[in-house]
């Protein structure tokens, strides 16, 4: 049976067999990959993607006066557009390649930084965040603090995880210029109401940037219907190559924002006292990109569409209520993060043991977990913890899978608590 047959049954052990690496072994044991949220693997239509490229159609693109770089450019130029399917995007040129999630943030934050006019963020302008947000969506934002005396205002928690609405809409005040919220926490695995966050911006005249960075891999989006302004992902997290982020940017938007990086490719003419710049999206795309990249990117959202996304979440929904149905059995746990609505992710520190401990002695097992900040500091402040363990699920993840992290950890349980 096809695998990505959307009419067939979700056949988790059919989609493994496109994944090579889940065939290997690790300390002599079948590997449980629960690191997904930090990195996916990779299945057959990518990696063939990017070889089949490499070894039939690869020249630079753009600058196409023979068939090689035309047969390139056309295949980086349908990914922009697979990219665009994938979000529901109006136009294939409001999608921005950039090295991965994290350089899209800081190109938004700089640009904005430096716009002239009502929306340019400067000194005493503030800009709203959660509590929950990675690293890579904070510390651009400081930087703009750092440099143009910006202010941050954060959106809290409560104990369980849920993002706390009401306070996010007492956040606002004339100087708001920006809301940069996650969509799905990478430490917590809460869903934020993106919705209503956006609704709620908008009637302040504020734009919002999406981290999408969890929620374009665990849930169906769409950013017209979210009305979003800046969407952001990361390749390699949706199952493509590093090395390739996207950064969707509403044409209004992308055509007011000044260039990022200088170089080839974003501008129009250079002369030895002057430079224009071109149109979106190349503006944002100095230099050669990531051909290769874009490519497997591509290869790797087709692989979702093809498989159906209603179908992943609702895969990952029985495997989210499974792992906590099973973790919760174990008294030494404490989970950290029980939102009402929440990912496939779960956050856990074992009474008596460092997360470090915990997921060294349970790789032993063949069981791969983050344990750390996550990148996430003032979330695990706010919860008064160092580090946890995190468990993280994907498409090719089963029920088999959580009792191996069960069986594990009762492994670890002996040792520590
Ligand atoms: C929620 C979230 N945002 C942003 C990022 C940054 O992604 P990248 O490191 O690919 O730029 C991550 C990666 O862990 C993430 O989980």
């Amino acid at each position: 049976m096809n695998a990505t047959d959307q009419n067939a049954v979700f056949d988790v052990e059919a989609i493994r067999r496109e994944f090579p690496i889940l065939g290997e072994t690790v300390y002599g044991k079948p590997l449980v990959f629960l690191d997904n949220a930090a990195s996916a693997q990779k299945p057959r239509a990518v990696i063939d993607a990017m070889v089949k490229t490499m070894e039939t159609g690869y020249a630079n693109v753009h600058r196409g006066l023979h068939y090689m770089a035309n047969v390139a450019t056309e295949g980086f130029e349908q990914a922009r557009e697979t990219v665009r399917e994938f979000l529901n995007a109006e136009s294939s040129d409001e999608i921005v390649f950039t090295r991965n999630a994290t350089e899209a943030y800081n190109l938004v934050a700089d640009c904005f930084g430096r716009m002239p006019g009502p929306h340019g963020i400067g000194e005493g302008d503030e800009i709203i965040l959660s509590i929950m947000e990675h690293h890579s969506n904070i510390v651009p934002w400081h930087f703009l603090r750092e440099r143009k005396g910006a202010v941050i205002k954060w959106v809290p928690v409560d104990e369980d995880g849920n993002f706390l609405f009401e306070e996010f809409e007492k956040l606002f005040s004339p100087r708001t210029k920006m809301v940069a919220i996650t969509q799905m926490s990478n430490a917590l695995g809460t869903i934020t109401p993106m919705q209503d966050i956006i609704r709620v911006a908008h009637a302040h005249g504020v734009p919002v940037l999406v981290d999408g960075a969890q929620s374009a891999v665990h849930m169906n989006v769409d950013v017209r219907a979210l009305d979003a302004d800046f969407f952001v992902f990361t390749g390699h997290k949706v199952y493509g190559p590093t090395g390739i982020g996207v950064l969707y940017g509403k044409s209004e938007w992308l055509e007011r924002l000044p260039p990022f990086l200088g170089g080839g490719e974003m501008i129009n003419e250079v002369t030895t006292d002057s430079v224009t710049y071109n149109v979106p999206p190349h503006r944002f795309e100095a230099g050669t990109p990531a051909i290769i990249e874009a490519i497997g990117l591509g290869a790797a959202l087709r692989f979702m569409m093809d498989l159906g996304r209603d179908r992943i979440v609702a895969h990952e929904a029985m495997l989210r209520d499974y792992a906590h149905e099973r973790l919760r059995e174990m008294n030494s746990l404490r989970i950290i993060g029980q939102a009402k609505e929440k990912g496939a992710i779960v956050s856990f520190e074992m009474k008596g043991a460092h997360a470090h401990d915990v997921a060294t002695v349970i790789d032993r097992h063949g069981v791969a977990v983050r344990a750390g900040t996550h990148c996430a500091m003032p979330l695990l402040t706010r919860y008064n913890v160092t580090s946890t363990c995190r468990a993280s699920f994907a498409l090719y993840n089963t029920c088999d899978e959580v009792d191996k992290l069960v069986d594990a950890l009762r492994k670890a349980e002996t040792l520590f608590a």
